[in-house]
């Protein structure tokens, strides 16, 4: 829980500069709120200015320690989603009156102004008994306003009733009971603002969302029965949908039944990866591009040799070396936990063993032979 008051402390500093700079706070030490919000009972954002200082009052949830959403908020889930250090993730989305989401074959779905997407992370208690209960880390937002998407996280303190901005991030000692039974710790990162830019301008530096898309949508509703996107159609949130048939879909990455080792292995990169590694995204420089559209081998690592050399690929010599996971750079930085080796360079601590797992079989079934010649980095 360490620098949780330094990251207080530096919101009311940058948000005092904001559009409206009052000081005080309320009577229980909350400090006051900045942010326009319209008036009313439902879920609402601020459309221009700074961002609210308390995740309560964009009023997404009708119970908040509960993570029980407002009239006017839906979950989502993904059918693959990013590891974040075993954390359960919540997902929520709402739509203001009258606005609409367009459909994109490929890319996020565009969203109407005053749209706010959530995500809660937690700790489960027990990771074998979901009935023990959960702990509240932080939620993070994307807000999106008149002049484009703002993101931001907010934190737990000690009781869930709400959480308030932390434009510094955080750091927040951490306990769970793994699947194994045994005791896990982990000092979790929430993000400052400028890391949620690194993963979130996945085109061109411009920040937006990036599970929104048809492809990583195309599942059942969490709590629900009907499919997501046929939910967000039927409640007419959603825009341009082609036929149901034509719908794309990322496999389940630890699904054995679904699709192909290589579909899943590559819609886990996707999630994972591809809003960096890119030829638009902030990893373009690297060549390595881990789009599911990408369709040459090389250009998505194999036989490829590093652009740079360094710590990064442990002296090895290509991303991926069919049938040698031992001798793959991209499975080396998996399994590796130091900050300057570690891939994805941010929202991770721990190594996602199970994911590994599938990418060493996909890697292992991988044809070919790299050249031996390319010189070691
Ligand atoms: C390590 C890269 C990374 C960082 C850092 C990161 N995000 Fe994300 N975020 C993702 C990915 C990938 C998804 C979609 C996959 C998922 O939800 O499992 C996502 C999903 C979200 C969502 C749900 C809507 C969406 O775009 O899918 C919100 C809201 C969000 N992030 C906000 C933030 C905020 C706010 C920050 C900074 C405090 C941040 N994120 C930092 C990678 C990141
Ligand atoms: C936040 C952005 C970001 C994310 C997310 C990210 N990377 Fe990277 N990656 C980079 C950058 C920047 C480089 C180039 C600098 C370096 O090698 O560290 C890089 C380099 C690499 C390289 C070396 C490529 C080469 O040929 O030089 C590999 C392999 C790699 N990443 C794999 C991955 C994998 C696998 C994932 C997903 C689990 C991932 N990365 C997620 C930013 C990212």
């Amino acid at each position: 829980m360490e620098a949780r008051g330094f990251a207080i402390a530096t919101v009311v500093a940058v948000a005092a500069g904001g559009a409206l700079a009052g000081c005080g706070g309320d009577d229980d030490g909350a400090p006051a709120e900045v942010c326009v919000v319209a008036p009313g009972d439902g879920p609402a954002a601020p459309t221009s200015g700074p961002l609210c200082r308390r995740l309560s009052t964009y009023r997404l949830f009708a119970d908040v320690p509960g993570q029980v959403p407002a009239a006017g908020v839906e979950p989502f889930d993904l059918t693959t989603p990013l590891f974040s250090d075993y954390t359960d993730k919540l997902r929520f989305v709402h739509v203001p009156a009258g606005g609409v989401m367009q459909w994109h074959d490929v890319d996020s779905l565009a969203m109407p102004v005053g749209t706010i997407l959530v995500k809660t992370f937690a700790y489960a208690v027990d990771r074998r008994q979901p009935a023990a209960g959960r702990r509240l880390l932080e939620t993070r937002l994307l807000v999106r306003m008149d002049d484009g998407w703002k993101a931001a996280a907010y934190t737990y303190g000690d009781d869930d009733g709400d959480a308030e901005l932390a434009i510094a991030g955080d750091l927040i000692d951490t306990e769970w009971i793994h699947d194994d039974g045994q005791v896990r710790t982990n000092r979790y990162a929430v993000p400052n603002v400028n890391q949620c830019a690194n993963c979130h301008a996945e085109h061109d530096e411009v920040v937006g969302p990036l599970g929104p898309k048809a492809r990583h949508w195309n599942r059942v509703q969490p709590g629900g029965s009907e499919n997501q996107l046929a939910r967000f159609v039927a409640l007419g949130w959603l825009a341009g949908a082609p036929d149901a048939a034509a719908w794309p879909r990322t496999p389940v990455w630890d699904d054995d039944g679904d699709g192909t080792l290589d579909g899943r292995a590559r819609g886990w990169l996707d999630v994972n990866c591809a809003h960096c590694h890119n030829p638009r995204g902030a990893a373009r420089t690297s060549g390595l591009d881990l789009t599911p559209t990408q369709t040459d081998p090389v250009q998505y690592g194999v036989c490829k040799p590093p652009v740079a050399a360094g710590a990064g690929s442990g002296g090895r010599r290509y991303s991926i070396v069919p049938g040698q996971p031992d001798e793959s750079i991209l499975i080396y930085r998996l399994e590796a936990t130091a900050p300057d080796v570690r891939m994805p360079e941010l929202g991770r601590n721990l190594v996602h063993v199970e994911s590994v797992a599938v990418l060493r079989a996909w890697v292992t079934a991988l044809p070919g032979t790299c050249a031996t010649a390319a010189p070691a980095p």
